[in-house]
């Protein structure tokens, strides 16, 4: 009788477990079913290494110990592998087969992945530049068509959450993520970042599939005061909510999911473990409700590089005191045990980790995985076509930043051109880091359907027109001398120098200046005296202010992706004219890094004129092969008040003889602040086409809560009447701001 009454309980039960699940979902009542080893599961993420055959990232599963892995600890989140489309097409499939169709409550699994310039992570994938050089088209369209794609191409394969955009403001170069940020300036990091979010995370494409960004490194990473990947920053409360707070914010505008925490430490804290800063700034005072995960391991960082907490188990309770839902964990589970016995002394409450838990079930909930937990072969019709090579060339294209040029570009077709340097013959240099692998996968791995900088140039000028010297750095006078002979044919020199790949700490540097068996070989062609263009391939300015005097053209070309090669033929050759502007400033000295929008200082008043050049190449900075001027800068009025606007308005022309694409940088100044001003801020971009002789009229309408107010230490915004400046190119005109 007893055995009935069981059979039928359990009978029951189950049928209520499947009906939860059916209902898809409702997330309080599968949070009642849930056991506390499977809510601890779910807040737990896994590296992929840790399910495969070999322990790398190649995706071949270990079927025993996913299934041992998936029953026992009842993990809710998978990261980071690099495969084909059917490797990874066919691992999806199988372990969310068992998530959802061999555990109790079939509850899909959530798998993160780095897509941070494309489905980088997918051999097929199509490679964008990185989001410095996308930052620097100032082209918010762009920057949603490159989300699009990259959507597009991650959601086939069942991956769901992309751990981008980055939203860290690049404030030192020394910082060797500098490449992964939308650049120096708050505003344009909060616009491009947001316009990335709202285009991957709403594509009607994949349809009914959809897909989370993740605003990531919440915050203050981005100056470190060392310059160090992950060493500390100071930040005053004040500049934290003037300059690296907006783009988080308006990410949340935007409508962004989840967020990854900057596992560095700010003003003395880290700051998975602040309570300050994941508690009462991001979810109270700046309202962020969704999912919250750490960075990798960060739990073992507070105990061996921060040094906040004695043990995993103190780091435990502090990360999620602070308000973390989710561990990446990667590949250690004492955070479960750990969770448990806190738990177990009262130390954390169950209603925390329900809190956690919900949050979590809930973008499962709205990805639709409940749904749709399986990869789907009908959206890889739309992976690695022609249409999506094509927005990868028109990235690199507009993207690429010509920074000087003597009368020497675009080169004729007849020219004969030396490629020489680092970047001259390689696609790793092109593709850069998170590129198939963490460093950029070694040359033999790269994609075969890309070309290089030599074989671009070769296909655009003609095979017998462009030689390759092999010499890539000038190390001994034999290089020299090899080098030397291979300029004697060439009517131009074109150097590819900069960066090898680099990922985080592994890119930490003390000097700035590039490389000095790099800076030879440029010397050694400046002393040619042939023609020599510089492409820097690199992921942050390295400093090259005397040869970039000797030479006659330079081009930024940063980290440009798998059509790099071709964006940059075409700019040589003219086919593309350049559009781009910096989106940072390019150093003068290796000891002298400042921002352009940086605080007024004694020069002028008690010491000495302030320096003619304070960068090589300012902020914004970026030639055609037109010219564009402006003529008559107006405002609607000189006077605006706080609920008023005023409407700006400046003529633009294209003075030159070919088409071109101008960027109009807004700029406001304020005289007189209670809390000291930068000398200017950027409030306002847009981009320009015009013809050849087309003039065009551009608008911009300040508002004074949206472009004059500024907050204090508090977050708090303040408008001030008085006096501002509103600059743009080399105009500006006066306006008073009235109570
Ligand atoms: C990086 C993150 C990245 C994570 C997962 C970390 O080392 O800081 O930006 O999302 O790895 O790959």
């Amino acid at each position: 009788m007893h055995k009935i009454v069981l059979f039928a309980f359990i009978f029951c039960y189950s049928l209520q477990v499947n009906a939860v699940i059916k209902s898809s979902t409702n997330v309080d009542s599968l949070l009642s079913l849930m056991t506390l080893d499977e809510k601890i599961g779910q807040m737990t993420q896994m590296c992929f290494s840790t399910i495969t055959l070999d322990g790398s990232k190649s995706l071949d599963l270990n079927v025993d110990n996913f299934k041992q892995l998936i029953k026992q600890q009842h993990i809710g989140s998978f990261l980071s592998g690099s495969d084909s489309y059917a490797k990874w097409f066919d691992f999806v499939t199988a372990i969310q087969k068992v998530a959802v169709e061999e555990t109790r409550l079939g509850i899909p699994l959530i798998i993160g992945i780095d897509h941070v310039h494309g489905a980088n992570y997918i051999n097929e994938g199509t490679i964008f530049p990185h989001n410095l050089m996308m930052a620097c088209s100032f082209d918010k369209t762009l920057i949603e068509k490159v989300a699009k794609v990259t959507a597009i191409e991650t959601a086939p394969v069942g991956l769901n959450w992309n751990f981008s955009p980055v939203l860290d403001v690049a404030r030192t170069p020394y910082w060797p993520r500098f490449y992964e940020t939308f650049g120096e300036d708050s505003r344009v990091c909060a616009e491009l970042g947001s316009a990335y979010i709202k285009a991957y995370q709403y594509v009607p494409e994949i349809a009914p599939y959809k897909l989370s960004a993740c605003a990531k490194h919440f915050i203050g990473y981005s100056d470190p005061k060392y310059g160090y990947d992950r060493s500390p920053s100071e930040i005053p409360m004040q500049t934290l909510h003037e300059v690296f707070v907006p783009p988080f914010r308006k990410a949340f505008e935007a409508g962004v999911k989840t967020l990854m925490v900057n596992s560095g430490e700010l003003n003395g804290e880290p700051v998975h473990g602040s309570k300050f800063l994941l508690d009462t700034l991001l979810r109270r005072q700046l309202g962020f409700n969704g999912v919250i995960v750490t960075d990798i391991k960060d739990i073992e960082r507070i105990v061996k590089m921060h040094h906040t907490a004695a043990n995993e188990k103190e780091a435990t309770l502090q990360v999620i005191n602070a308000g973390v839902d989710m561990y990446m964990a990667c590949n250690s589970y004492t955070f479960i045990q750990h969770v448990k016995e806190l738990l177990s002394e009262g130390k954390l409450s169950m209603a925390q980790i329900d809190a956690s838990v919900r949050r979590i079930l809930q973008l499962k909930k709205e990805l639709g995985l409940f749904e749709n937990p399986y990869p789907s072969k009908k959206l890889l019709d739309a992976v690695n076509t022609t249409e999506n090579r094509k927005v990868a060339l028109e990235a690199a294209e507009k993207s690429i930043v010509l920074l000087k040029n003597e009368d020497i570009l675009p080169l004729s077709n007849s020219t004969k051109i030396l490629v020489a340097g680092i970047g001259a013959n390689s696609k790793r240099m092109l593709n850069g880091p998170w590129s198939f692998d963490w460093l950029g996968a070694a040359e033999a791995q790269q994609p075969q359907n890309m070309l290089t900088l030599f074989e671009a140039c070769k296909s655009t000028f003609g095979n017998n027109n462009v030689l390759l010297s092999k010499t890539e750095r000038i190390l001994t006078s034999a290089d020299k001398k090899q080098f030397l002979k291979d300029t004697r044919k060439a009517d131009v020199i074109v150097l590819a120098v900069g960066e090898q790949p680099y990922s985080e700490f592994m890119g930490n540097i003390n000097d700035l200046t590039l490389d000095a068996d790099q800076l030879e070989l440029i010397d050694a062609a400046i002393a040619t005296k042939k023609p020599v263009v510089l492409v820097l391939m690199e992921g942050r300015p390295r400093v090259i202010t005397k040869q970039a005097a000797g030479v006659k053209a330079v081009l930024f070309a940063g980290y440009p992706g798998i059509e790099g090669a071709q964006a940059i033929a075409n700019i040589l050759s003219g086919k593309t004219n350049p559009s781009a502007s910096l989106a940072f400033s390019y150093p003068l000295a290796a000891g002298h890094t400042i921002p352009y929008n940086h605080k007024p200082s004694e020069f002028n008043i008690y010491w000495k004129p302030e320096p003619a050049q304070k960068w090589l190449y300012p902020f914004g900075h970026g030639l055609s092969y037109t010219q564009f001027e402006y003529s008559d800068l107006q405002l609607s009025d000189t006077i605006i008040t706080p609920n008023g606007t005023l409407k700006a308005s400046v003529k633009i022309k294209n003075a030159g003889k070919i088409r071109g694409t101008e960027t109009a940088l807004w700029y406001i100044k304020d005289e007189v602040g209670s809390i000291s001003r930068p000398v200017k801020s950027l409030k306002f971009f847009e981009k320009i086409d015009l013809n050849s002789g087309e003039e065009k009229t551009i608008h911009f309408e300040i508002n004074p809560q949206q472009h004059l107010a500024f907050p204090d230490k508090a977050g708090l915004y303040r408008l001030e009447p008085g006096r501002y400046q509103l600059i743009i190119d080399n105009k500006s005109l006066w306006f008073s701001l009235n109570n």
